[in-house]
């Protein structure tokens, strides 16, 4: 935690002399934020906060966003740039390791994490126990979990060897547990991984191939799909990595912290958006019906939300969205679709909402995930695993993520605190005085 304070903030409490001199602790970038640590001491006070929306809950080198200019950098580094010019496992290397690799470094990477990408041949059984229509994501959420009971040999968390090879089998496994996930609820052979191919490749081959017929992969969806789950990586404190850090804090191993990052991640407020545009541009059908959508969006008591619009931290157009964008463009080319209903629907919707007082006095702007769930269906892929793919991607955020904090001297068991609003103390009341 960075000590050397950039000022302090005094808090006085009202009616006495009583005050806290909180010290305003400074980032590299972005605002400075007020410890709050010995504020109870002082003055007897919490702080409140639902959400966490005014609250750092750690110090981290790895990602920062500026969300009122639309900015996102991965250890400094630019999305955008990272989008055009990188790959998926040398992003993965820099989120874990700080800097990006040499050449000799990229390879070694490149080999550590391909050799783990097969998992325990007794892992095959346990998506047998699943029902053929369950979710992919409560598949993998599962079956992520069950990893802790097959690779003891890496669980000890206080080991930097053991944290390594739990990175490495994590970034692995996930993409072949995934597809997995996809061929059982199609009734098709599992496809074992070919650690010839690149990290994307491999992966839309587990998902697409089978056994009887030899498959190519398209390397221009292969490279969609490496710049989608570039675009997915990382995204600093949100619900999920927060989970896991969270998770992560009170000594759980890493497996278990990750299944705790995706079943947070499922939830349509989150990773579950993707999934949920698709299914809202379907249910809206055909511009004609954009109006009405947007007035039942607009009203209070509707509960209907744009879905992939909005963000907790970015008042602008989530620079991730504008690359998502001109995929989607590449992809449908490639393709061969000229004319995309859906695309020409969300293209339709984005410029009437951008252009609507309510969505801008509330700086709601597409976020990643109003064109991404376009691109998956154009190049195959099925709603129900749009969040997976998501989950695939951001495993390397979460455990980079899980890693700085585990290495991280001032690191404690996340607990927050609360305003009890409930009963003061009372006395038990028998059955028959009730
Ligand atoms: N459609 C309509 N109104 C919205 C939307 C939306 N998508 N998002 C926020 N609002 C309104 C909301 O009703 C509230 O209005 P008021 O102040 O009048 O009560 C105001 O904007 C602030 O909303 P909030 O819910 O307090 O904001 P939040 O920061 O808690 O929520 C969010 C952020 C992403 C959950 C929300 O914008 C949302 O539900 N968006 C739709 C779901 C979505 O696309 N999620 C993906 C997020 S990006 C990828 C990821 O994180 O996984």
């Amino acid at each position: 935690m960075s000590s050397t304070a950039a000022g302090s903030l005094t808090v006085t409490m009202n009616g006495s002399n009583h005050t806290a001199t909180l010290p305003l602790l400074p980032g590299t970038i972005g605002p400075a934020v007020a410890d709050i640590r010995k504020l109870y001491a002082d003055l007897g006070v919490f702080t409140y906060d639902p959400g966490y929306g005014g609250t750092a809950a750690c110090d981290s080198k790895i990602t920062y966003i500026d969300g009122d200019l639309g900015i996102l950098l991965h250890r400094g580094y630019p999305i955008e740039q990272l989008a055009e010019k990188s790959t998926f496992l040398e992003v993965a290397y820099l989120l874990l390791n700080g800097e990006l690799p040499t050449d000799a470094e990229a390879d070694e990477f490149h080999r550590g994490v391909m050799l783990h990408t097969m998992v325990h041949e007794q892992l095959r059984q346990f998506y047998n126990g699943f029902r053929r229509d369950a979710h992919p994501m409560a598949v993998i959420c599962g079956v992520v979990g069950a990893l802790s009971a097959f690779y003891h040999d890496s669980l000890d968390i206080n080991n930097a060897d053991h944290r390594r090879i739990s990175a490495f089998r994590l970034i692995a496994k996930v993409p072949t547990i995934a597809a997995w996930a996809y061929k059982y609820s199609l009734g098709q052979p599992f496809m074992y991984p070919r650690n010839d191919l690149g990290y994307a490749e491999n992966f839309l081959y587990m998902m697409n191939a089978v056994p009887a017929e030899p498959y190519h992969v398209n390397p221009v969806l292969a490279r969609a799909m490496d710049r989608i789950l570039i675009l997915h990586a990382d995204h600093e404190q949100n619900a999920s990595t927060s989970t896991v850090r969270l998770a992560g804090s009170t000594g759980a191993n890493p497996f278990a912290c990750i299944a705790a990052g995706i079943a947070s991640l499922w939830g349509p407020a989150h990773g579950g958006a993707n999934e949920a545009v698709l299914k809202m541009l379907a249910e809206i059908g055909d511009s004609s019906h954009i109006p009405d959508f947007i007035a039942k969006v607009k009203d209070k008591n509707s509960n209907v939300r744009l879905m992939g619009f909005g963000h907790r931290v970015y008042k602008n157009y989530d620079p991730r969205a504008k690359i998502m964008q001109a995929t989607c463009h590449e992809v449908l080319t490639e393709l061969g679709i000229k004319d995309d209903p859906l695309l020409d629907l969300a293209v339709e919707l984005e410029k009437i909402a951008l252009h609507d007082d309510y969505f801008i006095s509330k700086k709601l702007y597409p976020n990643v995930d109003f064109y991404s769930g376009i691109i998956l269906q154009a190049m195959g892929i099925p709603t129900s695993m749009f969040t997976v793919l998501f989950a695939v991607a951001r495993t390397v955020g979460w455990i980079s993520q899980w890693k700085e904090m585990m290495e991280d001297p001032s690191q404690r068991i996340g607990r927050p605190r609360q305003v009890y609003t409930g009963h003061v103390q009372r006395n038990y009341v028998p059955v028959e005085s009730r």
